[in-house]
C-alpha cells in the first residue's frame, strides 16, 4: 500500500545508488530437501511467517509462438509434486500463450527477506473438478469477477465493466451457487527446474538449482542439484 502521496525526488530514486547489504546467512547443498517441493515449503512457509505481503505472489513469464515474452503477477494457488498451480482466464493473453507454447516461467520475489525462487516448466490446464473445488472456495464477488471479465481483451471503459458485474450480481444473487465460468481456470506448471537465491554479502549470493531428471512418474523422476556462479 502506498504511504503517502508525495512524489519522491528524482536523486532519492537513482537505482544505480540503491544498494541493500544483504543476510549473510546462505544456503547449502547439505541444508537443501530432497525434492524442490519440500524446499518450496520451506522458503514459502519462512516467507508466509516472515511478514511478507501477499508471498504467493508470483511473476509467470510466457512467450507466444514467435518467442515473443510477456510477463504479469498472479498468485499462486496450491503446489504439490505435480506442480505449482495458478488460476486465470482462459481467453486472457497468458492463456492464449501457453496454448501455443506451454513454457513457463515463475518467479517469487522475495526481496524483503533476500530471496528469489526460479520455477521453469511446462503449463497444462487443471482438470475441471479441481477447478470447480477452488472456485467454490472464492468469495463470492470474486466468482462473479471471474465471469464479469473478458480478460486481456480492451473494454470501453470502467462504466462497461461495473455493468457487467451488475448484470451478473442480478443474474446470480448472493446465497445462491454461482457456476463456475468455462471461459476460466487453473493451470499446472510441471516444474523442470527450481532455483532457489539467496543473497549473500558481497554480491556472493547462494544459487542452488534442482534440475529434473528422468522422464514421467513418480518412480522415473530424481533430481540433481548444481550450483551456479552469482
Ligand atoms: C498481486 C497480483 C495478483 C494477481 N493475481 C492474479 C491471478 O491470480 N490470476 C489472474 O488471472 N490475474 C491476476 N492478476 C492480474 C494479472 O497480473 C494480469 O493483469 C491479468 O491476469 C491479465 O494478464 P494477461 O493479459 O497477461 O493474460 C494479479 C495481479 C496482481 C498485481
Amino acid at each position: 500500500m502506498l504511504q503517502d502521496e508525495r512524489v519522491p525526488e528524482a536523486d532519492e530514486l537513482d537505482p544505480a545508488a540503491m544498494r541493500v547489504h544483504y543476510r549473510s546467512q546462505g544456503l547449502a547443498e547439505a541444508d537443501l530437501a530432497p525434492d524442490p517441493y519440500e524446499q518450496f515449503r520451506r522458503w514459502f512457509a519462512q516467507a508466509a511467517t516472515g511478514g511478507l505481503y501477499e508471498p504467493n505472489a508470483m511473476v509467470v513469464s510466457t512467450a507466444d509462438a514467435a518467442g515473443r515474452p510477456s510477463s504479469r503477477t498472479v498468485l499462486l494457488k496450491g503446489y504439490d509434486e505435480r506442480g505449482f498451480v495458478f488460476y486465470t482466464n482462459y481467453t486472457s493473453r497468458k492463456a492464449r500463450e501457453l496454448g501455443e507454447n506451454p513454457h513457463v516461467s515463475l518467479l517469487f520475489p522475495w526481496h524483503s527477506i533476500a530471496r528469489q525462487v526460479i520455477v521453469t516448466g511446462t503449463a497444462d490446464r487443471v482438470g475441471r473438478d479441481e477447478t470447480a473445488a477452488y472456485f467454490r472456495s472464492r468469495p463470492y464477488g470474486s466468482q462473479l469477477g471471474a465471469w464479469a471479465s473478458d480478460q486481456s481483451a480492451t473494454v470501453a471503459g470502467r462504466a462497461q465493466l461495473d455493468d457487467s458485474y451488475a448484470e451478473l450480481a442480478a443474474r446470480y444473487p448472493e446465497g445462491e451457487p454461482v457456476p463456475v465460468p468455462p471461459g476460466w481456470g487453473g493451470f499446472r506448471v510441471r516444474a523442470e527446474s527450481v532455483e532457489f537465491w539467496q543473497g549473500r554479502e558481497n554480491r556472493l549470493h547462494d544459487r542452488l538449482r534442482y534440475v529434473r531428471e528422468g522422464g514421467r512418474g513418480a518412480a522415473a523422476e530424481g533430481w540433481r542439484v548444481e550450483r551456479l556462479w552469482p
